[in-house]
């Protein structure tokens, strides 16, 4: 067994994981955040997106081990118990209504891009939402949406 302490949405979690748990299975199943999902399990979907230290990572690429000490967010440290993240709340607005399949993964996407640019170009919007797949809404809403918030952000 593997044991684990990560920082997640900043409170201090701890497990202990058999070696080959993945990421995404240590936040699944040990920690009940549910919102990253089990998608294509090898890094083509995007459904399993968190940030990791800052970065964004498929969740079922890494291994649970691979993030020890480290300080993790997911979709559900985003909203608080009665407000919608600026992100949520200008994807609702723009009607980028994504399944709970793409949708944490696509918003997580959206939330790295911004805090490493928050002013994006279409092109880099673009480049950001590339390893997220939604195979039935398009993505012109969701860019809209994010559009949206570097706007008021620049205005801010
Ligand atoms: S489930 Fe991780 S990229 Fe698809
Ligand atoms: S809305 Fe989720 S896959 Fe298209």
């Amino acid at each position: 067994m593997v044991s684990v302490s990560v920082i997640v949405n900043v409170e201090k979690r701890t497990a202990s994981v058999p070696p080959e748990t993945t990421l995404l299975k240590l936040l699944r199943e040990s920690f009940n955040l549910t919102g990253a999902k089990l998608g294509c399990d090898v890094g083509d979907c995007g459904a399993c997106t968190v940030i990791v230290d800052g970065k964004l990572v498929n969740s079922c690429l890494m291994l649970a081990g691979q993030v020890d000490g480290r300080d993790i967010l997911t979709i559900e440290g985003l909203a608080t118990s009665d407000r919608l993240h600026p992100i949520q709340k200008a994807f609702e607005d723009k009607g980028s209504l994504q399944c709970g399949f793409c949708g944490p993964g696509v918003i997580m996407s959206a939330k790295w891009l911004l805090d490493e640019n928050p002013n994006p170009s279409v092109p880099e919007i673009r480049d950001a939402l590339a390893g997220n797949l939604c195979r039935c809404t398009g993505y012109t809403k969701m860019i809209e949406a994010i559009q949206t918030i570097a706007r008021e952000s620049a205005k801010a």
